[in-house]
């Protein structure tokens, strides 16, 4: 497993991660992944999925990077430290490796909400602060309205269906050493389309399978990792060996065109 580094920090996350959005493979598919260094773990309030990461998590809590999210109805001020200290109680864990607003809210200003996080941040709640859903501009109000903490990563839509953020987003994010997760990467398991077999060739050349060269191609950039969501542990497994090995240049170029 490649590990890489969170936004402008010292950490490092993998990058293959977790995700458990509609997770129902209970605890032992996530413990597979961190034993195999997908140690990148991603929830929710919104997911319901918070109680069974924390069970699943809790002998490799050193090991894992933790992540949950805030709904967009609770990022006023009180009501934000208030859904965090409840994911902290659903997690059964002290501290968050990393909170995120889950979708940008016009009606709340990015001002207050920010200000709560810095806030779980000085109180030792959270150790680090993310959005989700974000575009350039919403990233650079968020970034703003903080005093003290910096951005470390913006959680978005990334597949070969939607490569819409290659356009801004991730050069922008490069630029200011902002982590891109990209989520739902397998296009939710609807991947499979390779009308002119570029993949299926690609991934046989490397003796690895379709779905592993798509994550791989996709975390090709040092600032963006990937996290699939997998209730079977033989996708787990397999999503791990998307990683540790990268992609030619002209294998990428030749999925760039194709997709
Ligand atoms: N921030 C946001 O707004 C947002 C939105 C959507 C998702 N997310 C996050 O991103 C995570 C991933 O996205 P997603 O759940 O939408 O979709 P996804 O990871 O693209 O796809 C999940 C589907 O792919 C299947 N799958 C996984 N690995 C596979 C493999 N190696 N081969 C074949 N099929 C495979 C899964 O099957 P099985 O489950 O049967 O193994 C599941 O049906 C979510 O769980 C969540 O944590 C965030």
């Amino acid at each position: 497993m490649n590990y890489k580094q969170l936004g402008n920090t010292k950490i490092k996350i993998s990058e293959i991660g977790q995700g458990t959005w509609q997770y129902r493979g209970g605890v032992e598919p996530l413990r597979v992944g961190i034993l195999l260094g997908a140690t990148h773990v991603d929830t929710a309030e919104m997911y319901g999925t918070e109680e069974t990461v924390g069970e699943a998590i809790r002998d490799e809590r050193e090991q894992v990077f933790l992540a949950t999210k805030v709904s967009p109805s609770h990022i006023h001020h009180d009501d934000l430290i208030k859904a965090a200290e409840a994911s902290l109680r659903r997690l059964d864990t002290k501290i968050l490796d990393l909170y995120m607003i889950h979708w940008p809210n016009p009606r709340i200003p990015i001002k207050e909400s920010m200000s709560a996080m810095e806030e779980l941040v000085r109180r030792g709640k959270i150790k680090h602060i993310g959005v989700s859903n974000f575009s350039v501009k919403e990233l650079k109000d968020a970034q703003h309205a903080l005093s003290r903490e910096k951005i470390v990563s913006n959680q978005v839509e990334y597949n070969l269906q939607n490569r819409e953020i290659e356009e801004e987003l991730v050069p922008y994010c490069k630029k200011e050493k902002i982590t891109i997760v990209a989520y739902s990467p397998l296009s939710r398991g609807n991947f499979t389309s390779d009308e002119n077999g570029v993949l299926d060739r690609i991934a046989k050349k490397y003796d690895k399978t379709i779905a592993q060269v798509i994550l791989n191609f996709l975390t090709r950039e040092d600032h963006v990792v990937a996290i699939p969501k997998a209730n079977r542990s033989e996708h787990v497994k397999e999503n791990c060996g998307a990683s540790g090995w990268r992609l030619s240049s002209e294998d990428i170029r030749e999925i760039d065109e194709s997709f």
